[in-house]
């Protein structure tokens, strides 16, 4: 790989490898995070937890394999497919969409179109048949009974779920932005038709401007949510409220030049009435990293009528709006767009809750007693902080490590220390630094962080 791509910095500092598993050559579609991408997907995961726990939802988690009733009862069986052509020489598969007109891989002719379902599908015990879920929104609903009870019957439920799901994609040729398997954070509101119309936190938010792309318009308008619903760019107002609760999670986790577009009528999922992805672009392209849908009672209805089991509320079966973010689609935006690259440094600009670590901690040579020091630093600061404690190799190879994972700040242990107790922080970005005392080291740093 060319050493000088954000692609091969994201393998060199272990973020992301693949395709998975490398030393057998990959399987496209599978990926490996590294350690440094696992921590930043643990930030991703624990922040946009926080912001759902702050609008009072609770976190469910469920199995992966489902059984073949529950895709008949969701549609997937029948409706959650691509179309494809095949090579006829060498049988290489192809999106229609990607299709050309001969094989891009040996010139070969194509077959006719054909429908291709996206669900993996396995075998549990000897002989049933279960399949990898394709969404973790649909094992989701079929809590609901469970969790009406939960809630005491009190309406709307508010749930979310993070977890792995699994699509069967024709061939994917996109590193991580197209995944046979992934991992979503959705979350569902389970809520009565009158409460879509009137609802009261919306009030609280309705002033908020978004950036919204309708299918109607040529060009994204900057609009309050207010505004929107007024000119019937969004129907709902609790709808409305599901757009505002994404926009926070985009800034929270700094991903950045987003707008949120809405699907033409011939572009929807087969459950949904509305629908709108959130888009960034990533080297030149719109990209999908998630997904706000208004499911109507379809989930509700669907499942009531193939369980038997009754989950109406008040007279009607609930209605289902949801937010849908792919993980690795939003975690990739937010590196590509973060690492800076300009011929003297390679810079990762990650928002200090997003890095992998918030300091490094440095002896600024090989000496027991600045290890020392610079150990106790450690042991003290990693009780607060994500730190990373490093002793290997010269000052400057340590700090261009930490600018490229983006370590906000570093802190480095020197002669003076031992003398006056003091050692220096120098911050990522200005690359200036500052000498505080070590006592003191926890408040300046708070007061950096937050
Ligand atoms: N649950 C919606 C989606 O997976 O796209």
């Amino acid at each position: 790989m060319d050493k000088n791509t954000k692609d091969s910095i994201f393998v060199s500092r272990g973020f992301l490898w693949g395709p998975s598993p490398e030393i057998y050559r990959g399987v496209s579609g599978f990926y490996d995070f590294g350690p440094m991408g696992k921590l930043v997907k643990n930030n991703l995961e624990n922040e946009t937890r926080k912001v759902f726990m702050k609008y009072g939802f609770f976190e469910v988690e469920c199995p992966i394999l489902m059984p073949e009733i529950v895709w008949k009862a969701s549609g997937h069986l029948e409706r959650f497919t691509d179309t494809m052509v095949k090579c006829k020489k060498c049988k290489s598969s192809f999106k229609i969409e990607d299709a050309e007109k001969k094989c891009s891989s040996c010139g070969g002719e194509l077959t006719k179109p054909e429908e291709y379902n996206l669900m993996v599908k396995t075998k549990v015990g000897t002989d049933k048949d279960m399949f990898l879920r394709p969404e973790t929104a649909t094992t989701t609903y079929l809590l609901f009974p469970r969790l009406f009870q939960f809630f005491r019957k009190t309406m709307p439920i508010k749930v979310f779920q993070i977890g792995k799901a699994y699509r069967n994609e024709i061939s994917p040729r996109q590193g991580v932005i197209r995944l046979r398997e992934f991992t979503q954070m959705e979350s569902q509101i389970f809520i009565n038709t009158d409460n879509e119309m009137d609802f009261p936190e919306f009030n609280r938010i309705k002033k908020e401007k978004v950036l919204l792309l309708p299918h109607k318009l040529k060009k994204p308008v900057k609009i309050s949510l207010e505004g929107a619903i007024k000119k019937k760019y969004l129907k709902k107002p609790a709808f409305a409220w599901c757009i505002h609760i994404t926009e926070e999670i985009l800034k929270k986790t700094g991903v950045k030049g987003y707008r949120f577009r809405q699907h033409a009528p011939n572009e929807m999922a087969h459950y949904a009435d509305d629908a709108w992805d959130v888009e960034v672009k990533i080297n030149g392209d719109w990209v999908e990293i998630c997904g706000v849908h208004d499911r109507t009672d379809y989930d509700l209805k669907r499942h009531s009528q193939f369980s038997k089991q009754k989950m109406n509320v008040n007279k009607e079966i609930p209605h289902v709006l949801e937010i849908s973010f792919g993980l690795e689609r939003t975690l990739y935006a937010l590196l590509n767009d973060s690492l800076v690259m300009d011929g003297e440094r390679n810079l990762m600009k990650l928002p200090e809750n997003m890095a992998p670590f918030q300091i490094g901690i440095f002896p600024l040579l090989k000496d027991k007693k600045l290890e020392s020091l610079a150990n106790k630093v450690n042991e003290d600061l990693s009780r607060n902080f994500r730190t990373y404690h490093d002793i290997s190799g010269s000052i400057g190879r340590r700090y261009r490590r930490q600018d490229e994972v983006g370590t906000p700040f570093c802190i480095t242990i020197d002669h003076q220390s031992l003398e006056d107790k003091t050692v220096t922080i120098r911050e990522r970005d200005s690359m200036k630094q500052e000498r505080v005392k070590i006592s003191e080291l926890k408040v300046n740093l708070n007061e950096k962080f937050f």
